[in-house]
């Protein structure tokens, strides 16, 4: 029999040793195991921030042909050859080393044909490159009922499987379809389920890197890297939740956000180019009685697209004024920012720059150009605090002109003039490092200073959009999609993309709503609204040169359903804001797929075109064109129509009518929601009275208010409202008092009747 390997302990790290390899596995906590192995690289990550471990007791047990290390949830068994094996703690496997060897893929094609099917510009992927001294790989068994999900906002469908992707942030606008296998993130973790079991796997490791969901071969999936160290962490939990829960407790979670950032924002590239521009768009919202809170500026605010600066002639020669009066209207303003800054001496942001040795260089220490929308651009060093430093305090020329938010695009980084070449010098934690290394975490790091430097500058929770991110981006910024299309394959991926994002950490996302590219038309933009809705980033986008979507751009009766949504996701903001502030704590998303809630039922596993929205709502969207009608599949327990309140069993397919102004939408019975007021912005002016709608007779729930703004809440400046309804008796109890005014009525709609509670402020309870 082969001899195992010999170990040694370490507190909670157990070392591992044959003559060919050392395995370090850390315990950090019963849930979360890390697998290590150096292949001499500096390891600090950039997703995990602080130390995560906790004091966890573990036992290392000798079996004859394998070591067991057990925590109370998991146990992991490693054999002579090192094979690593993950078991949950009724012994269900969840991660599982292949034992086989590969069989790459076939594709029936020789060196010299794949050259001619390439001159018609075919796409022929090649082998991954094992002769690379530095490549490694992990292969895992792919069992027959086994779902993988997360890996953020990749193309495709919820489940992964059958499926390859890249992660090599990019930037593409050609049409995202299923058999894109990169975008503009990288999130490399994925939540599984093998044989209704749940597990995570999370690779913090950023050098380019390639999955295979059982495409190459049925029985396994593998994980690739061109280089970096073996650096993975085995994840468990209870339920997919736990799971989720475990993966955002080592990355981190999405802060509370302005509560006015859960408000509709429109945007168009080339809107900003002067003020009149802007102000009619204003204008039109406010006439067609379209609520919103947030317009956004693209690039052509500044002069000459450098960074930090603003075309001050465009905006009547003030446009701190202009700003300012729409803050006092209360609408907001959100800037883009992009990483390049113009090659220009004499520009100031380029001189600092320049003299204080701020930009990436190349092995012969020259200042690396590049070209983006202004031309020759140099690339800021984020790799290195003083560099994140400074480019935080440059935001504050944009805060200080009084705008709310901070958009970040182009952080690939993009390049117009050919990718940036592997070996240019990047820093890593301040030491000099590639591009190759720190490609994956560019827009991390910006987003990361960005956010900083509004914190500093504002005091507020900073409201910041990435395109390019990394795992553990969730923690500063919140993410949109990139360039889609206005295709209805485009809205149908919305639904997968923005779910697998919320199991991969990103809660706080949107598409760009009607599409990026392309012409949209009225059907698509309706039934993009709608299916939107509860995106948490709610923002119509388009790109210059394509046709105006604006909700009045196709005239009735697009306005009016459009109106009509806007205003029920005004309705539903107090809830959407106390999912955040739960979600802030556990990590769970907003806006999630069905297995996330009912893991055990096999019919959600797959399911592509429905989501919920926190436990309870339920999203049927129509995603084809001229459907009118559509099956729905409702889980477990009894469901309420929204729109007419018929109850429905669970766990069947029902047919419900869509005409063109209806979203189908379900509530599960017993369910408490909060009601907004009918209003056309996020006011900061605290609300007084709050209503509840109850769906069935009884239900409990936890409502949040704080003042929606700053940090305060993190000093206990918050109340937390319970609302128990049993049949007619309804009572609200302030389980916690931080803010004030507390609210002074209370109503709730019960089926029959409306009940309103007044506040007695001498017993400080609501009768
Ligand atoms: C990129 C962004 C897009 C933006 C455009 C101009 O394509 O993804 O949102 O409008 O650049 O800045």
């Amino acid at each position: 029999m082969a001899k195992l390997p010999t170990y040694q302990q370490d507190h909670q790290t157990i070392i591992f040793k044959n003559s060919a390899r050392e395995i370090q596995l850390t315990i950090i906590t019963p849930e979360i195991i890390r697998v290590y192995e150096n292949h001499s690289e500096s390891g600090t990550s950039y997703a995990i921030e602080g130390d995560k471990q906790k004091p966890t007791d573990y036992r290392i047990i000798q079996k004859p042909d394998h070591y067991e290390i057990s925590t109370s949830a998991l146990t992991i068994k490693m054999d002579a050859a090192m094979h690593l094996d993950a078991y949950d703690s009724n012994n269900h496997p969840l991660i599982i080393d292949y034992r086989g060897s590969r069989t790459p893929l076939d594709r029936g094609i020789d060196e010299e044909h794949k050259k001619f099917v390439q001159e018609e510009g075919h796409n022929v992927p090649g082998a991954d490159d094992q002769n690379n001294p530095h490549y490694f790989q992990v292969v895992k068994d792919l069992a027959a009922d086994e779902q993988i999900y997360g890996l953020g906002d990749k193309t495709g469908y919820m489940n992964k499987r059958g499926y390859e992707y890249d992660d090599w942030n990019t930037d593409n606008p050609a049409p995202h379809l299923e058999n894109f296998t990169r975008l503009y993130k990288s999130i490399p973790v994925i939540i599984g389920l093998k044989a209704g079991h749940p597990y995570g796997l999370f690779f913090d490791n950023p050098y380019r890197s390639h999955f295979d969901f059982g495409k190459e071969n049925p029985d396994y999936y593998f994980y690739s890297a061109e280089d970096g160290n073996l650096n993975y962490y085995l994840i468990g939990g209870k339920t997919l939740k736990a799971v989720v829960t475990n993966y955002t407790y080592l990355t981190g979670r999405t802060p509370l956000p302005q509560k006015w950032t859960l408000g509709y924002q429109q945007s168009r590239w080339g809107y900003s180019a002067s003020q009149k521009m802007v102000q009619g768009i204003v204008d039109k919202m406010q006439q067609s009685d379209l609520p919103f809170d947030a317009i956004h500026l693209d690039i052509d605010y500044m002069q000459g697209y450098r960074v930090f600066t603003w075309d001050d002639a465009a905006y009547a020669g003030n446009p701190k004024k202009f700003v300012t009066n729409l803050k006092n209207q209360g609408k907001k303003i959100v800037a883009i920012i992009d990483p390049g800054v113009k090659k220009d001496p004499g520009y100031k942001i380029y001189d600092q720059g320049i003299q204080n040795d701020y930009f990436v260089k190349d092995l012969q220490g020259k200042v690396y150009v590049n070209q983006v929308w202004p031309g020759d651009a140099v690339f800021p060093d984020f790799g290195r605090t003083a560099v994140q430093d400074w480019w935080g305090k440059n935001d504050q020329f944009l805060t200080d002109m009084g705008v709310a938010g901070i958009w970040n695009d182009m952080n690939e980084p993009a390049s117009f003039q050919g990718e940036i070449p592997q070996d240019i010098v990047f820093s890593d934690h301040g030491r000099p490092s590639t591009h190759k290394k720190m490609h994956n975490v560019y827009g991390h790091n910006m987003a990361k200073a960005t956010y900083e430097g509004v914190k500093r500058a504002t005091g507020r929770r900073p409201f910041v959009i990435t395109r390019a991110a990394y795992s553990g981006t969730q923690k500063y910024s919140t993410v949109w999609t990139g360039d889609n299309h206005s295709i209805w394959p485009h809205l149908q991926l919305l639904i997968p993309q923005l779910c697998n994002l919320g199991m991969s950490g990103f809660t706080f996302a949107g598409t760009d709503i009607g599409g990026f590219g392309s012409d949209t038309t009225p059907e698509l933009l309706t039934r993009w609204i709608e299916a939107a809705i509860f995106s948490p980033l709610l923002r119509n986008h388009s790109a210059m040169g394509t046709r105006a979507q604006e909700p009045w751009a196709f005239g009735e009766p697009t306005l009016s359903i459009y109106r009509k949504f806007l205003k029920l996701r005004y309705r539903f903001i107090p809830y959407l804001y106390d999912l955040f502030a739960r979600e802030s704590k556990n990590g769970l998303p907003l806006m999630r797929p069905l297995v996330l809630n009912d893991e055990n039922d096999p019919r959600v596993r797959n399911i592509n075109d429905q989501y919920m929205v926190g436990d309870s709502v339920l999203v049927a969207p129509i995603v084809q064109p001229s459907q009118r009608k559509r099956l729905v599949y409702l889980p477990a327990g009894k469901w309420l129509d929204f729109w007419n309140h018929q109850e429905y069993d669970g766990q069947q397919d029902i047919v419900v009518d869509a005409p063109l102004d209806k979203l189908p939408l379900f509530i599960k019975k017993e369910t408490i929601l909060p009601w907004g007021p009918e209003v056309n912005q996020i006011s900061e002016t605290p609300d007084t009275t709050m209503t509840f709608n109850v769906y069935g007779d009884s239900g409990s729930y936890h409502h949040y208010q704080d003042n929606g703004l700053d940090f305060k809440y993190q000093q206990g400046e918050f109340n937390d409202y319970l609302i128990n309804v049993d049949q007619d008796q309804v009572s609200v109890k302030l389980v916690h008092q931080g803010f004030q005014p507390v609210y002074q009525h209370v109503t709730v709609n019960l089926k029959n009747q409306s009940i309103t509670l007044d506040y007695h402020s001498d017993t400080e309870d609501y009768k």
